[in-house]
Order: C-alpha cells, then structure tokens, then sequence
C-alpha cells in the first residue's frame, strides 16, 4: 500500500507530517476544442455528438467565477488545437513542491495517444513559469488525475489501476520528497482517483468506498477523521466526487448532489455548486479541469 520513501510510519498521524502551503491559484484551458470524439471511459459511451459547445463554454465560465469569487487566482493556458481533452488541466501533469518548498512537477504517461500532444503544452507552460519539470521513464501516470496532495500536508495519496501504474509512484515520492499512499481504483466507471476521492481539508475527505478496495478504504479511514461517504447515485451521476476544495474552507462541487452539499455544510464548508453537465459527458468535472497551483 506504501510507497515507502521516505518510509511512513505504521500509525501514520497526520499532525506528524510536515506541513506544505495550501493552493492558492489553479491553471486552467478553456473549452475551445473540447469535444466527445471517443470513448476513453464509461461516461463518453453514446456521447459523441452530442456535446452543446455553447453550454459547455457557459459552464466552463461558471466554474471560474466559482474559483475567482474564493480568492483563487486562475492562470489560463492556451487550447492546443485538436486537443479535445485539454479543458481537463489535472491529467498531463503533477505538480507540487519538494521538501525545500521548490516548485516542481512531474510529466504524465498518458494512457491514449490523442491526450499525449497535451502533455508538451504543459510542459512548456509551467517550465516558463518557475517549476522544475521532472520525466520519469516508463508506466503510465495521469498525473494530478490519480495523484492528489494531501491538503496542508506533505503526502500523496496515489490512485492506479486504470490510467496509472502503480510502480511509477517510487519515483514520484522521490521526486517530490513525500510519502506516497497509494489506493488501488476497483472499477471501470471510477478510472481516476479523482472521481472516487477528494481530500477536502488536513481531517476531512469526501469517498465513493465501492470505487476502492476494502484495504484502501480501511486506510482512508485511518488517515482522515472525517469521512464524508458519497452516495452510489451522486458518485456518478454528478461525480460528487471531482469537487475541488481550497483554503481549508471552499468546495466547488459540480451540481446534483444535494446530500455531500448538506454534509459538508453541516462540517462548516463553504459550498458552491456548479453545473458541468457538458463535462460529465467526458468523464470529468470540476476537480479535473484545473491544476493546483503552489
Ligand atoms: N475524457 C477525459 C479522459 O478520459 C476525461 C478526463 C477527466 N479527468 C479526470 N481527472 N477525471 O481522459
């Protein structure tokens, strides 16, 4: 289950571990070219054609006044033509700090050839904008689709199964200079982390437990206190879980999941829900169409 550099120890207490600054700004690729051409998982199946381009643009709109109006400074990277995937701005790469509080990150291994072009734009971008930016040979890695920051910490949780292979976390722990805990994905419908798990603040988690294995979900357990249980009909049909939590305190979480909205609010979280139906027709939402910036 650990990736074990440095090695964690076998209780693993939160309050333990260094702490890392919360994001403040996120890096975001407007919807230009965005389309349903394929089927790279179970939410595009019987979708192509039948994305409304405008629709998708106002939402895509909504979801950055969402970010804005949270004090989140929203960097925009240019639409690379043909590259009908890019809105979902988590997925070509991870980025995060090192031990020192430098900025780095870690190119993906994208699973579909069509993604990989995504992947040089990124590169370029956040080289230009201060990060170390790391290769790491073989495996296929999904970058911050499958490899989320634990919020105000320095640990990694690592999702794989799907679009990302397990092994590719040693390097990605060494790179970063963190412990990994890595949470196998289960089905076929929760192909990233990210649409099963999302980190809400340092104690507090939202899940989809059927998503994960047994093991997983037990450590899950282990490392937040609270934990916000999806339910099966919110998990999918609004992927309650690809929200996106910011400063301890803002989940913007796509619309339809009234009772994760009522859970949260009941813990003190400031919620703002967001309509992504155009998205969900590809498989993402609003924590995918964006990277956290350090
Ligand atoms: N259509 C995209 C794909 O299948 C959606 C990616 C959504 N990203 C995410 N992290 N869930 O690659």
């Amino acid at each position: 289950m650990i990736a074990e550099h440095p090695p964690l120890p076998q209780n693993i207490s939160i309050a333990e571990l260094p702490q890392m600054p919360l994001p403040r700004a996120v890096l975001v690729c407007p919807p230009d070219c965005f389309d349903v051409v394929d089927v790279k998982n179970p939410f595009m199946e019987g979708q192509q054609g039948h994305v409304d381009y405008a629709l998708a643009k106002r939402q895509w709109l909504e979801v950055m006044r969402a970010f804005e109006q949270i004090g989140v400074e929203v960097r925009e990277l240019p639409p690379a033509p043909g590259c009908e995937d890019m809105v979902f701005c988590a997925n070509p790469i991870f980025a995060g700090l090192d031990s020192d509080d430098q900025r780095v990150c870690v190119l993906s291994h994208m699973r579909f050839p069509s993604r990989q072009p995504e992947v040089a734009a990124h590169a370029r971008w956040y080289r230009e904008n201060g990060y170390r930016v790391v290769e790491i040979p073989g495996g296929l890695f999904e970058g911050s689709g499958d490899a989320l920051w634990h919020p105000g910490r320095r640990l990694i949780w690592g999702g794989y199964g799907h679009r990302t292979n397990r092994e590719v976390y040693t390097r990605i722990s060494r790179v970063f200079d963190t412990p990994v805990l890595t949470l196998e994905l289960k089905t076929e419908m929760f192909y990233h982390l990210d649409t099963c798990f999302c980190p809400v603040d340092e104690r507090t988690v939202l899940v989809y437990p059927p998503a994960l294995t047994a093991e997983g979900f037990e450590m899950v357990r282990d490392v937040f206190p609270r934990v916000i249980e999806v339910e099966h009909q919110e998990a999918i049909q609004a992927m309650a879980c690809n929200a996106a939590a910011f400063l301890g305190k803002y989940v913007v979480i796509p619309r339809g999941a009234p009772i994760a909205v009522r859970k949260l609010r009941e813990l003190g979280f400031q919620v703002v829900e967001v309509d992504t139906s155009e998205f969900l027709k590809s498989g993402g939402s609003v924590f995918c169409m964006k990277m956290y910036l350090f």
